[in-house]
């Protein structure tokens, strides 16, 4: 892969000079504006590692960056570097309209650009909250200056009454049991303070988690790094830690993510991703990151890799526990060491050790059950399965680690939601037809549709079914789900409806067969009047807004969940 344009050879604060047409004055003028800052001409003569500062009043997750980036500015400084801070786009889950994951890309634009455009020779990544990372490992990708990603860590638990609580798997169970009637208004609003009761990620499995660990097997950050709590103060020393990395790396021009990310490590990261029951949303991130690297990553791979490999964590929402516990149980290292037949461990990471090297440093904790072995597994295959069928072509993904045994081969009729206004109008209306064996679809949520592929998978149960006790059922649609939630929820489905995929056809009455152990989503209509429907449909009127702008930029670019939802300008560099 090309390396980056940098002035030739040039390092340090002489390289990516403004152009004026005399490098001379570019560098000048630069050194003249900088020392306002107070510099010496020895600080400026030093290799420079850029910092990414994503904090904001807005993103609660990233509450401890400030720390974090003075643990790791002192971290490049013992190390004899230069450290420069940047402010680049900042995602929260819950304060990002439409959905956070039409601002990925938006982040990975930005950060690329400002690594390209200002004078660094590494970048430490700071990020956590879902999107954060994956846009920026998409941006590491794409520039291939070294890079340490440095996660801002997990929250610690809340407790209420007794119960332990997580974001956000505990914030759907209860919000589920206050819609049902079982939860009261008072306890409901004191959850709510106690549901993230520290700075740092959702402490669940979720995509967070689920990408903290996919740092961790990569090799783009330190062991440790993805699991360590947000508040503790070894977070502190891995931060520091990364800035001493990060200007080894700068001195050594190396190495790139390209040398770090390779196809190995990318199959290291879904053999991984199936054995945590991560989030489903990591499968689209590891696509778009790989994407730009020139590796495609295909969905009967992954499935294959989740036959093989068992579900050994036990965190929720697959299982009981917690990221503080996995931590103290030893960690990504810990986990992978129980399934290091599965994994290439000849793959290098930043730390210029290999993933052996890592794995066999991991902690062992004696009587821990967090981690579990391959023969006592929390499931005894890989957290998701990959389907298809009439209905999707092209895949859809359902984590069945999370999901009702019994729903995972079923026959039913579908009620069907053409649009989360739709959903949002007639979902709880008591006249509903709906039962508690037919399937649920929602439609025009996916990456044009909705726009953005919000985290609307798992949406809720008809009020009424809730209420008389059904806790699940199962649900299809083009749209993501949060890695915190469970139940039967088939997503991803490509084509999209809004592209004319075949979720576009269905009709409430129809049946539908799903059938997870042959990986079959079968739309049980005959294909002569599949294409009946399809010569009728229209497609929906673009989103207000879509016309100018980012929202154009997005609906007139953007990629299926198959390809990872990146713009179809951004893949590999050519030249
Ligand atoms: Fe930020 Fe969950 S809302 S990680």
């Amino acid at each position: 892969m090309a390396s980056p344009k940098k002035n030739g050879n040039a390092t340090g604060l002489r390289q990516g000079l403004a152009t004026y047409g005399d490098a001379g004055f570019s560098l000048f003028l630069r050194k003249a504006f900088i020392k306002a800052g107070g510099y010496s001409d020895d600080a400026l003569d030093r290799p420079i590692v850029g910092i990414t500062n994503t904090a904001s009043d807005y993103n609660p997750c990233h509450g401890n960056v400030p720390d974090l980036v003075e643990a790791v500015k002192r971290g490049v400084m013992l190390a004899g570097a230069l450290p420069m801070v940047f402010p680049t786009v900042s995602i929260h889950e819950s304060f990002s309209h439409p959905t956070s994951m039409f601002l990925r890309n938006l982040m990975a634009m930005d950060t690329e650009e400002m690594i390209r455009a200002q004078p660094m020779d590494s970048v430490v990544l700071i990020g956590g909250c879902d999107k954060t990372i994956p846009a920026q490992l998409m941006a590491a990708a794409s520039v291939d200056r070294p890079a340490v990603v440095l996660p801002v860590g997990p929250m610690l638990v809340g407790h209420f009454k007794g119960e332990v609580l997580g974001a956000c798997t505990d914030c759907r169970r209860l919000w589920g049991q206050y819609r049902a009637g079982t939860f009261s208004e008072g306890d409901i609003e004191r959850v709510s303070e106690r549901l993230a009761p520290t700075k740092g990620t959702c402490m669940v499995m979720g995509t967070a988690s689920t990408m903290g660990c996919m740092v961790e097997t990569l090799g783009m950050g330190l062991p440790g790094s993805g699991s360590t709590p947000a508040t503790h103060s070894d977070r502190l020393r891995l931060a520091e830690q990364s800035g001493r990395l990060a200007a080894g790396m700068a001195k050594q021009q190396g190495p790139r993510p390209s040398e770090i990310m390779t196809e190995a490590a990318f199959r290291n990261a879904l053999t991984v991703l199936q054995a945590i029951g991560g989030s489903t949303n990591a499968l689209v991130h590891l696509t778009a990151v790989a994407r730009r690297l020139g590796v495609t990553i295909e969905l009967e791979q992954f499935d294959a890799i989740g036959r093989k490999v068992p579900v050994l964590v036990d965190l929720k929402p697959s299982g009981d526990h917690y990221m503080e516990h996995f931590h103290w149980a030893g960690g990504n290292a810990r986990l992978m060491r129980e399934i290091r037949g599965h994994l290439d461990e000849s793959c290098r990471t930043v730390t210029g050790r290999t993933l052996k090297e890592v794995i066999d440093a991991a902690e062992i904790v004696p009587g821990q059950t967090v981690i579990r072995t391959p023969e006592e597994p929390i499931k005894p295959t890989g957290g998701m399965a990959v389907l298809r069928g009439n209905l999707a072509p092209r895949g859809a993904v359902i984590k069945h680690a999370a999901a009702t045994p019994s729903l995972l081969t079923h026959t039913g009729r579908a009620v069907v939601f053409d649009s989360l206004e739709d959903l949002a109008a007639r979902g709880d209306d008591p006249a509903l037809d709906v039962k508690a064996d037919d399937i649920l679809v929602l439609r025009n949520a996916g990456p044009k549709g909705a726009p953005g592929m919000p985290e609307a998978g798992s949406f809720p149960i008809p009020m009424k079914l809730a209420r008389s006790g059904v806790k699940d059922m199962i649900r299809i649609s083009d749209a993501r789900m949060s890695g915190t939630a469970f139940g039967t929820i088939v997503l991803h489905v490509a084509p999209e409806s809004a592209v004319g995929g075949p979720l576009a056809l269905v009709r409430t009455g129809d049946r539908i067969t799903l059938d997870v152990p042959n990986r079959k989503l079968e739309l049980l209509v005959p294909a002569d009047e599949l294409d009946k429907r399809l010569k009728a449909w229209k497609a929906p009127t673009p989103h207000p807004g879509s016309d100018r702008g980012y929202s154009g930029l997005f609906h007139r670019t953007v990629l299926q969940a198959d390809e990872g939802v990146d713009f179809d300008f951004l893949g590999p560099a050519k030249t």
